[in-house]
Order: structure tokens, then C-alpha cells, then sequence
């Protein structure tokens, strides 16, 4: 087979490198790719929702299936393209896509199906939305949202009504996210802790990916500012058994009948982004796609080929799919540029990367990076890239993960030194 990957960081180059395993795959390329996915891939230079030229470059090239990482060309229908030519692709439609492209559509739909999570109010007018706000406790801590995809960095939490209306300010009459702030979701805070659980669908039928847990800012002991992701570990312990079971019973069965009942045919990944309090999970959100960096953890520990999978998820026979899983632990470290996730530093050189590659137990996937006119590896930017440490025990590969970390080096680099740390305790 010769395959198409749409995207350039490192959950795009994590795919690749499980798609090259594949003994059906003859040909990866990737559109538009990185200098670490340039290794095991032909990188060719069409962004990722540049629709029209992927299907253009599919057609030329005889590519028989398109696998999509980010949510941008999903929402924009990308899907839904390819599949009015015949060309085969693995993500969910357009109409699907909007569980993550509107956060408005994802709470309703949650709300008719009696699905857990945050009490809610969305509104396209700011004074409406300010007015509500103010008609609640001064000290109510709040969330505030913008509908639309912003990267996200579109969730502002609020500790008072003072700052919800700042926020509000934001993210409509400011526009600080575009389009994307049209409309409000305004929600409960929830306490406990975060799970991140994956799963593929078919339209009916659903395969659980071990469960992840992302580490979302910048700092150790979870301080500083929100980042797109500083590490990763799965499986995570926080999501036994008997949780996992209310997860399906409460959230994922509930979640597939209204898909059937509201005509989505979902077909693809699912990423919940589960909230867990005392017990009882609800949902924060939902991603219509592989998560980033959950999947640089999930995908090393997966052990039946990749194709099978996504054939699988095509023909809707998940349910007699047997997909395997490694009894074993991953933990990915982010290596960021100076400034993230503020405005940060490009066309640093990168050492170390051969080193830390040859290891026992080790995959360095990229994120940000590029070669220089010498022929060097560097920055290119945010998150640079994802250090994956495999092991028997979490604690195990959080070993393997940070000795590859200790080889690499870049001007200004940063990185959080305890990730995995919490599936210890
Ligand atoms: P989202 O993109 O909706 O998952 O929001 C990004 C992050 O904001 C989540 O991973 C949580 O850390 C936080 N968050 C979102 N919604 C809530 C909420 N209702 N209560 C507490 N934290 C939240
Ligand atoms: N790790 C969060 C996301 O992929 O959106």
C-alpha cells in the first residue's frame, strides 16, 4: 500500500513510524511533515488543510489510504472530499468533526443524551453571556470557552465573575481567537484529575486505547501557563477497571446511540478528555481525532498492525477486530523552545538526536523541527520533540525516557522533569 499522512508534528511522525511497521505499507508520504518524519517518510510540501492539492496529489500518486492527524482539515471536510472521489481515508466527517469544531454542538449533544459533565449555558451575544455571569456569586469559579477550534488555547478558567467577564471581553469583542469566539460555552469548574481515553469507532461498534494521561502545563508540579502538551504517560492507573467500565456505560455507549439517532455515522479515532472526581467521570472534551502527545505513548505500546485497524474501523467490524496491546508502560517527554508557550526561538541546532535514537527502549518522535542549509536538525517549533521511554513498569520507561532526554541539548530547550511521576503515587 502506499499511504498519505496528513500532518507535521509529533503524533503525525509516532503514526508513521507504527504505519512502517506495517508489512502491507510499501510507500509512506506526509503532507507536510517534519525532518524527523523525513526519515521514514517522503515529506511533500502541501499543508495539512490544503484539501484540494492533497486530493489532487492522492490521485497522482495512486495513494490507497489517507490517514488524517489534525482536527483542522477533519472539520473542514476533508473526509467527506475524499470520499466523494473513492479515495479511501481514515477520520470521522465533517458533520462528525463538530464534536471537537464546536463545543456548543458537543454540550448539547451531551445534554439530550444525559451524558456527564460540566453544567453549562453557550451564548452568541456578550452582553447575554455577561449578564449571566453577573448573575452569579462573585466567587463562582467558572470556565469560559470559545466555541470554535482555537489550538487549544480557547479554555480560559476563571477563579471569579470579575475575571469570566474579562474573558468573555476576550474572546468576543476582542476576538483573541477569531471566528472561533462567534459563540461562548460558559461551565462549571470541575475538580479532580484529567484522564485522556481513546478510542476507534466504526460507526457503532468501539476499541478502547489504553488510557493516557497528558501533563498540560508548562511547569513541574503542573505550574505556569497551559502548553499543548509538555508529556505523556499510558497506560494510566487512574482509569481501572471498574472506571473504565462506568466510562462506557455512562459516556461511551449513551454518546454512540445519539450519534446513531442523529444520523453521524462516526467513524475513526475518539479522544475523551475525562475529568474524574471521586469516582464518578464526566467528560471535558471531546477531539475528533489522535490526541497530541497521547498518541506518541499509545501507539508504542500497540501490538497489531496499524492497517488492520484502520480496515477494520472501514469495513465496521470493530467488534470482531482482536486488537492487541504490550503489557507494558510508555512516558513521553516533551523537549520545548525557549519562550514556549509563549513566542519562542527557532533555528537552534539540535545535538544528541543519534545518541538518544540508538537506545534500548527509546523513540525520539519530532514535532517542531527542520534541517538547516548544513544539513543540521533544528528548532522549528513550540514543541520540538517528544522523548518516548518504553519499560515494563511506568517507572521503568520514565527511566529509559528521561536517559534519552539527558543526550539531547538545544539552545534554551525546556522540559518538565516529572513526568509520569503521578501513575507512581
Ligand atoms: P478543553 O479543551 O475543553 O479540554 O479544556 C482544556 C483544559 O482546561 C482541560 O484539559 C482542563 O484542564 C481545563 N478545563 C476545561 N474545562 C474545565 C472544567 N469545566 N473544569 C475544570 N477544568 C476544565
Ligand atoms: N493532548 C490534548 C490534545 O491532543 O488535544
Amino acid at each position: 500500500m502506499k499511504v498519505l499522512v496528513v500532518g507535521s508534528g509529533g503524533r503525525e511522525h509516532a503514526l508513521v513510524e507504527k504505519l512502517i511497521q506495517s508489512p502491507r505499507v510499501k510507500k509512506i508520504f506526509c503532507a507536510p511533515g517534519n525532518a524527523g518524519i523525513a526519515q521514514h517518510a517522503e515529506c511533500v510540501p502541501i499543508n495539512a488543510d490544503d484539501i484540494a492539492r492533497l486530493l489532487l496529489f492522492v490521485e497522482e500518486k495512486g495513494i490507497d489510504l489517507t490517514v488524517v492527524g489534525p482536527e483542522v482539515p477533519l472539520s473542514l471536510g476533508i473526509v467527506d472530499a475524499f470520499k466523494q472521489k473513492k479515495f479511501a481515508i481514515f477520520g470521522p466527517d465533517k458533520k462528525s468533526a463538530q464534536l471537537e469544531a464546536s463545543k456548543a454542538f458537543a454540550k448539547r449533544l451531551m445534554k439530550k443524551y444525559a451524558i456527564a459533565t460540566a453544567r453549562y449555558e453557550s451564548f452568541t451575544d456578550s452582553a447575554a453571556a455577561g449578564a449571566y455571569v453577573r448573575s452569579l456569586p462573585a466567587q463562582t469559579r467558572l470556565v469560559v470557552k470559545a466555541d470554535g477550534l482555537a489550538g487549544g488555547k480557547g479554555v480560559i478558567i476563571c477563579d471569579t465573575t470579575g475575571e469570566a467577564l474579562d474573558a468573555i471581553a476576550a474572546i468576543m469583542q476582542k476576538k483573541s481567537f477569531g471566528a472561533a469566539g462567534k459563540e461562548v460555552v460558559i461551565e462549571e469548574f470541575l475538580e479532580g484529575q484529567e484522564a485522556s481515553l481513546q478510542l476507534f469507532v466504526d460507526g457503532k461498534n468501539y476499541s478502547l486505547m489504553p488510557a493516557a494521561q497528558d501533563h498540560k502545563r508548562i511547569f513541574d508540579h503542573d505550574a505556569g501557563p497551559n502548553t499543548g502538551g509538555m508529556g505523556a504517560y499510558a497506560p494510566a492507573p487512574l482509569l481501572t477497571d471498574s472506571l473504565t467500565d462506568k466510562v462506557k456505560k455512562t459516556i461511551i455507549e449513551p454518546l454512540i446511540a445519539g450519534f446513531v439517532a442523529e444520523g453521524i455515522h462516526y467513524t475513526g479515532v475518539l479522544y475523551i478528555g475525562l475529568m474524574i472526581h471521586k469516582g464518578i467521570p464526566s467528560v471535558l472534551e471531546f477531539n475528533c481525532r489522535f490526541g497530541d502527545p497521547e498518541t506518541q505513548v499509545v501507539l508504542p505500546l500497540l501490538k497489531t498492525d496499524l492497517i488492520e485497524i484502520f480496515e477494520a474501523v472501514h469495513a465496521g467490524r470493530l467488534k470482531t477486530a482482536d486488537i492487541q496491546w504490550h503489557h507494558k508502560s510508555a512516558v513521553c517527554v516533551v523537549l520545548a523552545a525557549k519562550g514556549y508557550p509563549g513566542e519562542y526561538a527557532k533555528n537552534a541546532v539540535i545535538d544528541g538526536l543519534d545518541t538518544a535514537v540508538a537506545m534500548k527502549n527509546v523513540a525520539v518522535f519530532h514535532a517542531g523541527t527542520a534541517k538547516n542549509v548544513l544539513g543540521e536538525t533544528i528548532t522549528a517549533g513550540g514543541r520540538v520533540l517528544g522523548v518516548t521511554g518504553t519499560g515494563s513498569t511506568t517507572g521503568q520507561a520514565i527511566t529509559a525516557a528521561y536517559q534519552a532526554v539527558s543526550c539531547i541539548s538545544f539552545d534554551g530547550m525546556q522540559f518538565r522533569t516529572d513526568i509520569g511521576k503521578k501513575a507512581l503515587s
